[in-house]
């Protein structure tokens, strides 16, 4: 396995440019299991989680390709109905395969994700979804077993003890599309991904409105077609991006960025008294003013992203004052605060908060990955710091952030990789 090291100090300058959004790219490829027609994916990241969801689909019988960035699906039938243990435990969004299958097969085997470092990862709201489609559910050996002889459209309520379900919500539409009848789904998640991934689907011939919204109305039809799209940019890149620059003090043009999709973050870094200039699709960051550190509580969008929760840990541990970051999404995803803590920061963690008290400069130092945004938080915290620190477990980086090294490289970060 490698690691990545970084000399921290220097102050990133320059322009990047942000890639697709891996949490849009993955819900869309498994849309494209509901058509026998060919489809192309535009802009999408070459990610570990990416060709995770290419070999499932592949599994399912689909002739699936990435090349620089664009994703061919040939035509073909959607042969299998069952993913398997061993590729759905490497990857847990890959149980939005669910819906889709059920949608074209009428049924569907799908292993249980399981949970992972930042949760337990329940999908009772998956499955719950499903059943008011009308979908007999069983569970048997570690697997979701649903079949239906038809589906029919429903009112279903998706809300649960932490708000709306972003891939629940993707895994009901996508059952819903091809149903008779009116879907309506209320507390449904308004992210900008699943979003998109609605747009792929009234491409592919699907009747959705409010997508966006918390309440989504699907018109069932019969048959989708395939369809080309362009995914939306990452704004959980552009975010960590944005933080690089004021944690470095650089100043860095962020391009591909759709700002509407930040405003949450936009607004806490304004409050922080941050400078970010808007442009056209691009946004200007200057870290060259002292900030002051700000609470933030995460929230189900458009509240503040769980995916922003770390790198902005990192950013307040060296901002000077207290800044209490509530963590409601997922309230056990503070792994990377022992990290902090080990490279010089004062942060406390008392139940779903964390206590950050910001330190003049944080010391280099050997740290390890847990999951993919304590990654990145580590990465900021290793641009800030005074000498070396080597991040192991680099392979949860590599999950969710395309050619980082070379962006950061690019951008003058003083970061390589080593063998652990
Ligand atoms: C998506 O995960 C994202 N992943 C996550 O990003 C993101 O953190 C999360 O949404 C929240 O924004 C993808 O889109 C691939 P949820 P998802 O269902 O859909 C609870 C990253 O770093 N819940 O919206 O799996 C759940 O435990 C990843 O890119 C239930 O209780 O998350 C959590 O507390 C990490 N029952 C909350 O809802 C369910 O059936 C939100 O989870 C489903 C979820």
């Amino acid at each position: 396995m490698d690691k990545l090291v970084i000399e921290g100090g220097a102050r990133l300058k320059g322009e990047v440019t942000i890639s697709g959004a891996k949490n849009a790219v993955l819900p869309i490829l498994a849309a494209s299991l509901l058509t026998d027609e060919p489809c192309v994916i535009k802009g999408v990241p070459n990610l570990r989680d990416t060709n995770s969801m290419l070999k499932i689909l592949r599994a399912l019988g689909k002739v699936a390709e990435l090349d620089k960035g664009r994703v061919s699906i040939c035509a073909g039938k959607t042969g299998n109905y069952i993913a398997e243990y061993k590729l759905v435990s490497t990857m847990r969004a890959s149980f939005c395969v669910l819906g889709p299958l059920l949608g074209k097969l009428k049924k569907a085997k799908v292993s249980l994700p399981g949970g992972c470092v930042i949760g337990v990862r329940p999908v009772d709201l998956h499955l719950k979804g499903i059943k008011a489609l009308g979908a007999d559910i069983s569970i048997d050996s570690g697997y979701v077993i649903a079949k239906t002889n038809k589906l029919k459209g429903a009112y279903v309520y998706l809300g649960g003890v932490y708000g709306s379900s972003v891939l629940a919500t993707d895994n009901v539409m996508m059952a819903a599309v091809l149903a008779n009848g009116k879907t309506v789904i209320e507390s449904a998640a308004c992210e900008p991904e699943v979003a998109d991934l609605a747009e792929f689907l009234i491409k592919m011939g699907a009747k959705i409105k409010g997508h966006g919204t918390p309440v989504i109305e699907i018109e069932g039809v019969k048959h989708l077609h395939g369809a080309t799209h362009s995914i939306i940019p990452d704004r959980i890149e552009a975010g960590t991006l944005i933080l690089a620059s004021l944690v470095t003090g650089g100043d860095i043009l962020i391009k591909n960025v759709q700002y509407q999709h930040l405003g949450s973050l936009l607004d806490k870094l304004h409050e922080a008294g941050a400078q970010i200039e808007r442009g056209d699709g691009s946004l200007r960051v200057k870290g060259n003013k002292r900030l002051k550190s700000v609470n933030i509580t995460t929230l189900p969008y458009p509240g503040f992203p769980t995916d922003m929760q770390a790198q902005m840990m990192s950013l307040m541990s060296v901002t000077p004052g207290i800044s209490v970051i509530t963590e409601k999404i997922y309230p056990d995803r503070f792994m990377h605060v022992s990290e902090l803590n080990r490279m010089g920061a004062h942060i406390q963690r008392e139940g779903p908060h964390a206590i950050v008290e910001g330190v003049k400069i944080l010391s280099g130092a050997p740290v390890m990955a847990s999951d993919l945004r304590a990654s990145a938080c580590l990465v900021l915290a290793g641009l800030a710091a005074r000498g070396k620190t080597s991040i192991s477990r680099i392979y949860h980086l590599e999950r969710g952030y395309e050619n980082i090294e070379e962006k950061l490289i690019n951008l003058g970060a003083k970061v390589w990789r080593e063998k652990e």
